[in-house]
């Protein structure tokens, strides 16, 4: 292997938004040049709580949007791998061998998977502390659920990543993929490398409402793709009270909220449509990175078709050792 690889990437279940970009595609733009970077559109991992969503009819247009979020945040198609999940079999393979490597217990004690299960309603948030969750959520709740961060370690273990660029909520799969990481080269030896997970400076950025991290279920977040007017309209609808999380935002883009405050409070009526015009600049050279890419004809089909096989050429790969390394590279 040449160059350390970073493997990241997106569940497609809409958008992307601030949070994203910040949490994760910084990082990823700003690596790119140093690890050979691939980028996952992860479609099956959609599955465990929108499986139902248009029995599947909006997939598609989904994973284009999301592609082209990450190019409009400046991926170069040239230097990333961008490729589909469900496109790469092998990952379905690896998947089904680490999990004869975690426990129910473990794959249970993922704080992650607790908050999906209670922002998806399979739990209540006051289930989740006194150890109600499991029993109330069993009857509904999917086996892939339970397994997708078992899924997420194939997605990183199979491509050998070293580092992972991913917002504060993924680290407990990280660290789970570095549990099956060495307890699979603990039985059949020296295999997968540790991935290490990549915070960002804004790992967990909060929404609109102030409250929760920003996304897109929960309805406080500004898409990549939002237009001026949209950025416009939802900073105005911004929560501003006690504990507002503008400041912050402003921060990030360079903006300098002091100068809009008076006694201790900021005079919203200048901060506001200063802060959407500042989250406007940013996004307006990715509208126009966006547009050029989105017209040309054929291009995202091409990149995911190259990607595919450039990511298949790695997969069948590690699938071979990790074959012979189990004693399954039958000869008879
Ligand atoms: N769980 C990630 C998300 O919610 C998506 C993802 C799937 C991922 N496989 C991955 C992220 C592997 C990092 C590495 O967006």
């Amino acid at each position: 292997m040449d160059r350390k690889r970073i493997l990241t990437g997106d569940r497609i279940t809409g958008p992307l938004h601030l949070g994203h970009y910040f949490g994760s595609l910084v990082n990823r733009v700003r690596l790119q040049d140093e690890y050979e970077t691939f980028i996952i559109a992860a479609d099956w991992q959609a599955l465990y709580d929108h499986l139902e969503d248009d029995r599947g009819r909006g997939l598609q247009a989904n994973i284009r949007g999301v592609v082209l979020d990450n190019l409009a945040a400046g991926l170069d198609p040239d230097k990333a791998t961008f490729f589909i999940q469900s496109e790469v079999p092998e990952l379905a393979e690896l998947t089904l061998v680490f999990q004869f490597l975690v426990t129910v217990a473990r794959a249970k004690r993922n704080p992650t998977i607790k908050r999906e299960m209670v922002s998806s309603g399979l739990a209540r948030e006051s289930d989740i502390g006194n150890g109600e969750a499991w029993g109330l959520a069993a009857d509904r709740m999917n086996v892939g659920f339970l397994a997708f961060p078992i899924s997420q370690a194939a997605d990183i273990l199979l491509f050998k990543a070293s580092l992972v660029p991913v917002g504060e909520d993924q680290l407990p799969h990280i660290e789970q993929a570095r549990e099956i990481a060495r307890k699979f080269n603990r039985l059949f030896g020296e295999t997968f490398p540790e991935p290490e997970g990549l915070l960002s400076s804004a790992p967990r950025l909060r929404g609109l409402d102030g409250q929760a991290k920003m996304s897109k279920s929960l309805g406080n977040a500004i898409a990549l793709s939002a237009s001026r007017s949209e950025v416009e309209a939802a900073v105005r609808k911004a929560f501003s009270g006690e504990g507002h999380a503008l400041g912050e935002w402003a921060e990030l883009v360079g903006l300098d909220w002091r100068r809009f405050e008076s006694h201790g409070e900021l005079r919203m009526r200048e901060f506001k449509p200063a802060l959407a015009g500042a989250l406007n600049d940013l996004l307006e050279p990715m509208r126009l990175r966006r547009a050029e890419f989105a017209s040309r004809p054929g291009f995202i089909r091409e990149l995911l078709h190259h990607g595919r096989e450039r990511a298949r050429a790695v997969a069948r790969e590690t699938m071979r050792e990790v074959r012979a390394r189990m004693g399954m590279e039958y000869t008879f």
